[in-house]
């Protein structure tokens, strides 16, 4: 079995491609004989004695954040992301259902990928992230590479090799996306409005609060990119202590305080506040 989506990664170091007969499920080996053998749980550390200035989630965030999502409280932003992607990328023959390459930028669990890969069925995709822990429930997706790295680097990709770029909640490198789409290709991302979990966000000051806003999105990707949509997704959310406690801890709140002292913040057994976040489609001119 030859590693998932393979034609779409470069070698991190040379930027060469793949030495195919010779890679593997198990392992990468690149034109120049560059190696990368993947974990055990399916994923691939291309970070290897380079590390990463950036703290990457750790493992009681990333379980927050795989029992928060499955409760299906964010379902309406997964919804709204896969409609926005098959509509980004529709056109053609198929009537936007058909394969697509995508990349998930900051994927964490692939939750959302998974969602995307439901709606488009048979796309390969690569998930991107500096958290293993998180690249381990991502590698579980078909046709998925879960690849260890740094967005704030030069992406291990191929130029213009992908359909679909998606970031949600995480962090954008624009030149680095302009130079993996296809002209006509799809940057598809999702960011917090100023009013997203503000009722929670009033019970638990170390919250961070949104400040992206859309039009700073489509500015900040610059001239290689033209605006396409933005679609605002508001959703009531009744969270239990413990699931507001899960949607705290899986941020970067949870980098710095424990479970214990959010839970202690929270009175009531039931938290009561409404979801707000942006999706921003913008096209590779
Ligand atoms: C708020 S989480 C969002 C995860 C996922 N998109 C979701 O919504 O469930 C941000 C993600 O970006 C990742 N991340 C943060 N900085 C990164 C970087 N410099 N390079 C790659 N991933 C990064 C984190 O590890 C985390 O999984
Ligand atoms: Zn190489």
């Amino acid at each position: 079995m030859p590693f998932p989506a393979l034609e779409l990664l470069r070698c991190p170091v040379c930027r060469n491609g793949w030495d195919g007969p010779n890679s593997s499920e198990r392992t990468l080996l690149c034109a120049s004989g560059h190696r990368f053998d993947a974990a055990r749980q399916g994923y691939v550390n291309f970070l290897t004695g380079r590390g990463t200035r950036f703290l990457p989630d750790s493992s009681e965030m990333v379980a927050a954040r795989e029992r928060f999502l499955a409760t299906g409280s964010y379902g309406p932003i997964a919804r709204a992301l896969a409609e926005g992607c098959a509509a980004a990328t529709a056109g053609g023959d198929d009537g936007g259902t058909g394969p697509r390459a995508i990349l998930d930028v900051g994927a964490g669990t692939g939750y959302y990928l998974a969602a995307l890969l439901d709606r488009l069925p048979g796309s390969c995709a690569v998930a991107l992230d500096i958290s293993k822990f998180a690249l381990r429930r991502a590698a579980k997706l078909p046709r998925t590479a879960a690849v260890v790295w740094d967005v704030w680097r030069d992406l291990p990709l191929a130029d213009a090799a992908l359909d679909l770029v998606v970031d949600v909640f995480a962090p954008r490198n624009f030149p680095e996306f302009a130079r993996v789409l296809r002209p006509g290709g799809a940057v598809c991302i999702v960011t917090p409005s100023p009013d997203h979990l503000a009722a929670l966000r009033s019970l638990l000051p170390m919250l961070e609060v949104p400040t992206g806003k859309a039009e700073a999105v489509a500015t900040l990707a610059g001239p290689e990119f033209e605006p396409d949509s933005v679609r605002l997704v508001r959703f009531p959310l009744v969270l239990t202590r413990d699931e507001a406690a899960d949607l705290a801890v899986m941020g970067p709140a949870g980098h710095h305080s424990s479970r214990e002292k959010i839970l202690s913040l929270l009175a009531d057994d039931e938290v009561r506040t409404e979801g707000a976040v942006e999706l921003t489609v913008l096209r590779r001119r």
